[in-house]
């Protein structure tokens, strides 16, 4: 099983959108796949059409308190997923330093069957994104080609090391940056491109997520890109991001069969 993170404290940047058409990917393509929701907002289940108040089933929270007696929800053959509601707030803060609680539930034997498992987190610097950094195996910063969401890198970035410089045991890697929503046409985008590229060389993705109206409503239609659109680009655009991702971490015996030209 490998863990992966998918971080930045800048919101709206495109996290759960990733977390979820990735995961879609992965499950759909016989990788089992675990997604954990560690947003108060809970975004990830209202995407996936998912009950996150439905009590039965293992939560986030249920994780950081160590209860792992519930079963954990499965949306499909491969896909599973841990919801989180507004009950996990509790265990945010940007006071104090997490980092130990959900590595802990992690080694688990119940994830020990999953191929994967995918944190989303919230838009904060805080205890919650430092748990999932500290069980994570390697971690992704998504940023929009914006002014001010490129500096919102350079700060999770900051974020991440010191955090993980905190830790003894953990050492997470980073696998880089994805641009998303990019515009190509945009006069300001080949200068954000290249201002990363200088910055980040080989911890830039190669794969760009173009903006489309279509990834946009997908969440309104509570399917994914893979399940909702005609639009050919954008499915690609998520296989290759997929790929490069199994490919940073070195799972490359999952390596997906591309079906979109
Ligand atoms: N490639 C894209 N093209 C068009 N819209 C997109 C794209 N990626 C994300 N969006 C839209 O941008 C908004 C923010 O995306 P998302 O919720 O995934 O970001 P986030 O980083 O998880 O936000 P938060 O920090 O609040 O958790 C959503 O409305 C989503 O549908
Ligand atoms: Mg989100």
């Amino acid at each position: 099983m490998k863990s992966l993170s998918i971080l930045c404290q800048k919101g709206g940047v495109g996290k759960t959108t990733i977390v979820v058409n990735i995961a879609k990917i992965y499950s759909n393509n016989g990788i089992k796949t675990l997604i954990v929701d560690l947003d108060p907002q809970g975004n990830t289940s209202t995407y996936l059409d998912f009950d996150k108040q439905k009590k039965s089933i293992l939560t986030s929270q249920d994780l950081m308190e160590g209860k792992l007696e519930k079963e954990i929800a499965f949306l499909g053959d491969n896909l599973a997923l841990i919801p989180s509601n507004e009950s996990i707030l509790k265990f945010n803060n940007e006071k104090i330093i997490g980092g130990s609680v959900l590595a802990k539930a992690l080694q688990s034997f119940v994830f020990k069957d999953f191929d994967i498992v995918i944190f989303d987190t919230p838009p904060t610097m805080s205890s919650l994104v430092q748990e999932a950094l500290c069980a994570s195996d390697f971690y992704l910063i998504p940023t929009k080609p914006e002014f001010l969401a490129i500096e919102g890198v350079s700060q999770a970035m900051s974020f991440a090391k010191e955090t993980i410089s905190k830790q003894i045991k953990v050492n997470p890697v980073f696998l880089g940056v994805v641009l998303n929503q990019i515009e190509s046409g945009r006069s300001s985008y080949l200068d954000f491109e290249k201002e990363l590229e200088y910055l980040l060389a080989d911890k830039l993705l190669n794969t760009k997520v173009s903006s489309s109206a279509d990834v946009a409503d997908s969440p309104y239609y509570l399917k994914t890109v893979e399940d909702f659109t005609n639009d050919n680009k954008s499915k690609k655009e998520f296989y290759q991001l997929a790929n490069e991702l199994l490919e940073r971490m070195n799972i490359n015996e999952k390596i997906i069969e591309q079906s979109y030209n």
